[in-house]
Formats: C-alpha cells, structure tokens, sequence
C-alpha cells in the first residue's frame, strides 16, 4: 500500500492545523468542565473548574498537542506495524476521496488524550511560572493571570488540578486506552514535567536570576524547563503510534532540537515582539535579569542559532526513516519562525 501523503505538493499545514485545532478546543472543553469531572465521580467545586477554563479555554497556540498529533500521524503514515494503525489507515483511506490527504479529521483516540495531557500540564507550568513567587505576571494569552483573576490560592489549585487531571486523561476507567499505551505516556508526561524536566528547569531559572550563565547553563536550563516538554510531545504521539526503537531515536532527537529553539525564539520574541502580539508582558527578561539567549548572544546570535537548530531538527527528521514527514517540517517552520 502506498501511504505516502497524495497530495504533498499541495499539502496545507494551516488546513490541516485548523481541523486538528477544533479537535483539541473541543476535547479540551468537554475534558475540562464540571459536568465531565463530576460524572467520573469527582466531587468538584465549580470555582475551581470555573478557575481552571479560565485557564485552559480560549488561547493559546497549542504547540505541543499540534506536535503529539503531528508525531502520531508522522509515524502512522510509515508502514503498517499494527492493527492500531491498519485500523487507523483504513479509516483513513474510508474517510478521503482517493485523491484527498490520508490524514484523519478526528484524531484516535489515545493521542487527542496524549495530546490534551500536554497542554494541561503546560497550562499549569503557565499558571504557576505567572504567580508572584515566580514571574510575577499579570497578562497571559491576552487576558489577566489566573493569579490576577482568582487570586493565589486558586491559582496555585488550578495548577495542581491540570496536572493530576493529564494523568486522569492518560487513565480513563474503560479500554479506549489500552495498558501498555497508558503506562508509557504516563511514564514519558510525568518525567518531562518534573525535577528532571520542566519543575527542575524552572528551579535553574530561578535561582539564576541576576546571574550570567554559561552557554552550557543556559542550554541546560532551557532543555528542562521548555525543551522536555516540547520533546515528550513529540515522543508520546510516536508511542501512540508504537515507533520502532529506531524512529523514536530520531524523534528524540528531532524534539531536543525543536524543543530548546522554541524557547530560544520565546528569549527572542520577549525582545522584539509587543505585548499584544505574545498577549503577555513582553520585555520582562530584560527587566527581571533573566539570563536568555539573546542576553548572553545578543539578538543577531540568538536567531541564528535558532536557525541552526531548526535546521538540526529537520535533519534528525530526514534520517528518520518516516515515510512522511511533511506536517512535522511544517510544524516545526512554524514553531521556530513565528512571530507570537
Ligand atoms: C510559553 O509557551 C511558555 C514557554 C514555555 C516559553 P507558549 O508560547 O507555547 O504559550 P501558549 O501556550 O501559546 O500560551
Ligand atoms: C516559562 O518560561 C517556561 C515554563 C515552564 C512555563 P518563561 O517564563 O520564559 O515563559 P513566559 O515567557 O512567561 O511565557
Ligand atoms: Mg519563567
Ligand atoms: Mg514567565
Ligand atoms: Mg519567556
């Protein structure tokens, strides 16, 4: 079977991100809300729900959901492993007009889960880095910080609910996620997201405040506290797929490239963009002392090495040995030269 994209010459990332967008809006939404929570047996107080769509719903780009999907669909589209995929090709093949792209409208179910659970958890790192104890924030995806809106205490709760309510995504009660599925998304989420991901990289950056850091330092600051997480997006749309040890490899690799230029680029943008464009505060590095890409190369430096890395990760993308590629390329032009 040929499962190479039919249309690659003519393939639209921004199609393909609008339709996947509405997927995780509306999965959010419905994941994220009172009524779901209550029926799988919570008890929630809906300040705290209410707190928690005011953090999750309504902005945000949605990288790394973009990217789990991205990574599912990269290694969907390679040959026939399983009965997962076949599954997933053939409802793809039913779906399109022959001469339509082989992607699906709706994504499986396992990696929108996989890919909702990414985005509550980055959520919650938004909530907390945005709190007085840390950034001090008071304006995020255009509007005021949880912190800002609800107060501390509530935002401090918010954050710790997005993230147990990721794992409960990755561990619904039925089958629709099978053991093996839910053990290793579990196990790569859990890992990127604490002392050895992005909570330790966020302790580096917080003690580093006022200081110079070495280029060595800052890389490794800006692996944990932004790369892991962009790189476990990446890595758990390839297990939704069950990649062969060799494509994950490739992945990885791909990822911690990918991962540390988006936060080289966020260094940039907080210099060079204005606060309605990112909808939060720019220029607060600067002002705080954070120590940055571009405080350390300066800004001509910073976007070329942002470049450099971009063009890494399209290379560790290339020798992957993915038969179709093209949505994680384009996704990753888009990260690396946006401008927001
Ligand atoms: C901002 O991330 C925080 C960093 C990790 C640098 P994003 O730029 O992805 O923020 P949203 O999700 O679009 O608001
Ligand atoms: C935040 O880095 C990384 C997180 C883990 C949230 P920043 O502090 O630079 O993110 P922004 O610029 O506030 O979005
Ligand atoms: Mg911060
Ligand atoms: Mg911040
Ligand atoms: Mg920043």
């Amino acid at each position: 079977m040929d499962t190479r994209h039919p249309m690659n010459t003519h393939f639209d990332i921004h199609l393909w991100m609008g339709r996947q967008l509405a997927c995780i809006e509306d999965a959010l939404s419905s994941w994220v809300s009172a009524a779901t929570l209550v029926e799988s047996g919570h008890h929630v107080h809906s300040d705290l729900v209410t707190a928690m769509r005011y953090a999750v719903l309504g902005g945000g780009k949605r990288l790394r959901p973009l990217l789990v999907l991205a990574a599912f669909e990269g290694v969907c589209s390679g040959l026939v492993q399983n009965s997962l995929q076949e599954e997933w090709l053939e409802e793809a093949a039913r779906r399109g007009a022959p001469d339509q792209p082989m992607y699906v409208e709706k994504p499986a179910e396992t990696a929108l889960r996989a890919a909702c659970a990414v985005e509550l958890i980055h959520t919650y790192s938004l909530v907390h880095d945005d709190m007085p104890c840390m950034d001090n924030d008071v304006l995020r995806r255009g509007k005021p910080t949880v912190h800002a809106q609800f107060g501390q205490a509530s935002a401090l709760l918010v954050g710790d609910a997005l993230q147990s309510l990721a794992f409960e995504l990755l561990t619904p009660d039925d089958d629709c996620v099978s053991s093996a599925h839910q053990a290793r998304l579990c196990g790569l989420l859990s890992r990127a997201a604490g002392h050895a991901g992005m909570a330790g990289g966020q302790a580096m950056d917080l003690v580093s405040t006022g200081q110079v850091l070495t280029e060595l330092q800052l890389l490794e600051m800006h692996r944990l506290k932004t790369g892991a997480l962009l790189q476990a997006s990446v890595m758990m749309g390839a297990a939704c797929g069950d990649a062969t040890i060799d494509v994950q490899q490739a992945l990885q690799t791909y990822g911690a490239a990918m991962g540390l230029a988006f936060q080289v680029v966020d260094d940039i943008l907080d210099v060079t963009a204005d606060s309605q464009t990112l909808g939060k505060t720019a220029g607060k590095d600067a002002c705080q002392q954070k120590p940055t890409f571009v405080s350390l190369l300066g800004l001509e430096r910073a976007n070329a090495y942002a470049q450099q890395l971009k063009n890494q990760a399209l290379a560790a993308l290339a020798t992957s040995g993915l038969s179709n590629t093209l949505v994680l390329q384009e996704l990753t032009h888009l990260v690396v030269d946006r401008n927001k």
